[in-house]
């Protein structure tokens, strides 16, 4: 009888790239994905512990699958990802039906521990860091997804400690990836049919700067764009005090590398991304955006901001505001601050309210809103180009793509379009989406 599997995943791009990782292999033993737990032989959250309560929810989410258990002793239940590999064996010891523990280094080992638990041996966590040598072998390669768009993964893991974050903990430290196999794995890519790529690493401006030899992200870029039958490209996270002159003329001259760029800001106070050990200051900040805006006049920011970092006071908060509205971020994705055991903010004293931050919040939310509503607003009635990627969640015969600007439009057309640059009119802008008319 074919062996049925459950997987759900929380948290970054680096996790949905594990995930497609964990579904390939798991197809090689001869396992498919079924979406509901209560149809599975094998049940597995892969985990994310950058915010919130993320190890409280991942036990809330686990307590779900405990009746299955109780009904089918033979259900196997795995937990990988970030909370893994913090948490580790005190996993197994908090959650007795639990089987597997594996964490971000050992993916791989995933289809070994599952033939393992099938074979009665259970209740077994692997996690712990590899070294750079057995890193550099196991970068996820391209699996058989069918789809135009994907993410090939650059560099993995973060040297760079900000005082807020608990990445560098949880998935190590920086490697990156030679870049011929980078260029080979988008070559084959592109003739299996994808059209647009996005380079993935949590930090891909420092792409090649910690091993010898390796071309500069800026040059990278320039060598997976040139691709032939690449239509698009994209890359993230990107740190600013990493994004070099050399990377901001690429969005001047290279064709196809997409008008859009993510560049977490964090903090509008110099105070504040000292206390972060983000290494710059909100003038380097803003002189980047100003580079990026003149070489590219259209090209659209989008952001990450913490709010309530210890010690934030009101002025400081002020300051993220003023930047806010000064940069003109089409979108931003803000966060309450959350103390991360084990980084060093989670020592500094804080004693702003909950009240004062949420409040703070809803203000940045809100300035957020008006300043995203009104930069997409001003594509209404315009023609622009979509890369389809698939048929639309919106109902039969409605397909969607992508503008430069990474934005989603679903438009009626056909899904022979799948895989086609096309122009569409835009005819009604929602908070997430488009919706848009096929132009001839
Ligand atoms: N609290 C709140 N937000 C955080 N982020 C990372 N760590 C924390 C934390 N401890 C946010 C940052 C980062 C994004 C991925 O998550 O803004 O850019
Ligand atoms: Fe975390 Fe900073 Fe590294 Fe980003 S650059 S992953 S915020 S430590």
């Amino acid at each position: 009888m074919e062996k049925r599997f459950y997987l759900e995943t929380f948290g970054c791009q680096m996790n949905v790239v594990d995930s497609e990782r964990i579904v390939s292999m798991l197809g090689e033993i001869g396992y498919h994905q079924v979406d509901a737990a209560d149809q599975a032989d094998l049940v597995l959250l892969n985990t994310c512990s950058v915010r919130d309560k993320a190890e409280r929810k991942v036990y809330g989410h686990l307590g779900r699958f405990k009746p299955l258990k109780d009904v089918r002793p033979e259900l196997i239940i795995g937990v990988g990802g970030c909370v893994a590999e913090q948490e580790g064996r005190k996993m197994l010891d908090e959650v007795p039906y639990l089987d597997l523990v594996f964490g971000t280094h050992n993916v791989h080992r995933l289809p070994e521990l599952v033939q393992q638990a099938e074979e009665g041996k259970r209740r077994i966590s692997l996690t712990g860091f590899l070294d750079r040598e057995t890193r550099l072998n196991l970068f996820p390669q391209r699996s058989d997804l069918d789809t135009v768009t994907r993410f090939v993964t650059v560099m993995q893991g973060c040297d760079n400690f900000c005082t807020y974050c608990i990445v560098p903990h949880v998935r190590g430290r920086e490697v990156s990836r030679p870049s011929r196999e980078i260029i080979a794995e988008v070559e084959a890519l592109v003739a299996q049919g994808v059209r647009e790529v996005t380079l993935l690493g949590q930090n891909v401006n420092s792409y090649g700067n910690k091993g010898k030899g390796e071309v500069s992200f800026a040059q990278l870029v320039r060598k997976v764009a040139a691709v032939d039958g690449l239509s698009r490209l994209r890359f993230t996270t990107s740190h600013p005090k990493d994004l070099s002159d050399e990377l901001i003329a690429c969005f001047g001259d290279i064709e196809n590398l997409c008008h859009q760029l993510h560049l977490p800001v964090q903090a509008g106070s110099n105070r504040i991304l000292q206390q972060m050990n983000r290494g710059y200051t909100r003038e380097d900040y803003l002189q980047t955006v100003e580079k990026l805006k003149k070489v590219c006049p259209d090209i659209r920011l989008s952001t990450d901001i913490i709010v309530g970092f210890p010690g934030e006071t009101e002025e400081e908060f002020q300051l993220t505001l003023d930047l806010v509205a000064e940069v003109g971020y089409a979108d931003a994705f803000t966060f309450l601050y959350s103390k991360r055991t084990g980084t060093a903010a989670a020592d500094l004293e804080d004693k702003t309210g909950s009240r004062i931050k949420q409040q703070r919040f809803e203000r940045l939310l809100e300035l957020q809103q008006n300043n995203s509503q009104q930069i997409w607003q001003s594509d209404l009635g315009a023609t622009l180009q979509l890369l389809v990627e698939g048929e639309s969640k919106q109902g039969e015969g409605q397909v969607f793509g992508r503008t430069d600007w990474n934005r989603i439009v679903n438009f009626s057309g056909s899904t022979e379009l799948i895989g086609q640059l096309v122009e569409v009119k835009i005819t009604k802008v929602f908070r997430n989406s488009n919706l848009g008319e096929l132009v001839n």
